[in-house]
């Protein structure tokens, strides 16, 4: 099939989100001018630079004010946000972070997750996270909003601090993700896990 996707799709659900897959889920915290600590998870997420290395995460649709989701509110107003890798351990918790609630409600609070301190930026990192990085933010870019009222905006981040848990070290001496399990988002409410991985070398 071709779709322009201004026309439509024809479809009983849309397949776009199933057309790139699997995509990395930025679990992203952050804090609100007031003080508010913040997480949720963004499948519209990653890696986009190496040196310096750069991050970014999308945030789209409102917020229930109608207002611009609090994780690039945040983002913006505080210059600061953390990405903590969501793995198969920590899916339940991921999942619930997701729920739309007010401004003030923290959602480090309703998952029962543990913050733990950060040590260049404000945000606090998930400690049961094997992976964080300390973003220091570059840039918001306003995305085309389809419909009235949403907030398409996409977060731009300087990595100025990594945390990798010795535990996906200390086999190896690189980053063994099979032990990590890293969640990945696929179409609809699909997910993949990775713990199967081949190597490949490149072309000389
Ligand atoms: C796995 C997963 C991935 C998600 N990815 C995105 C995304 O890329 N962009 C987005 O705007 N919302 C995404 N959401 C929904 C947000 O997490 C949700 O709107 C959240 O309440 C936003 O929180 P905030 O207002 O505290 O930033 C995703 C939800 C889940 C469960």
């Amino acid at each position: 099939m071709f779709y322009e996707p201004k026309n439509g799709h024809g479809l009983a659900r849309d397949p776009i989100k199933a057309c790139v897959v699997p995509r990395p889920i930025g679990w992203i915290s952050t804090i609100s001018i007031d003080g508010i600590h913040n997480l949720a998870p963004f499948s519209y997420s990653n890696l986009v630079g190496s040196e310096p290395p750069m991050f970014m995460f999308s945030a789209n649709g409102a917020h229930l004010d109608g207002g611009v989701k609090d994780s690039a509110l945040n983002a913006r107003e505080t210059g600061e946000f953390v990405y903590n890798l969501a793995t198969w351990e920590t899916r339940d918790e991921m999942n619930s972070t997701s729920l739309h609630v007010n401004r003030g409600m923290d959602e480090f609070d309703l998952s029962g997750l543990t913050k733990v301190d950060s040590i260049i930026v404000t945000p606090p990192r998930v400690a049961e996270s094997p992976i964080s990085f300390e973003c220091k933010t570059w840039k918001l870019i306003d995305l085309p909003a389809a419909t009235t009222g949403a907030h398409n905006v996409m977060v731009i981040g300087e990595v100025v601090g990594v945390h990798i848990t010795d535990d996906a070290l200390k086999e190896k001496g690189y980053v063994d993700v099979t032990l990590l399990r890293p969640l990945a988002r696929l179409g609809y409410l699909d997910y993949s896990v990775v713990d199967d991985v081949f190597t490949m070398a490149r072309p000389k």
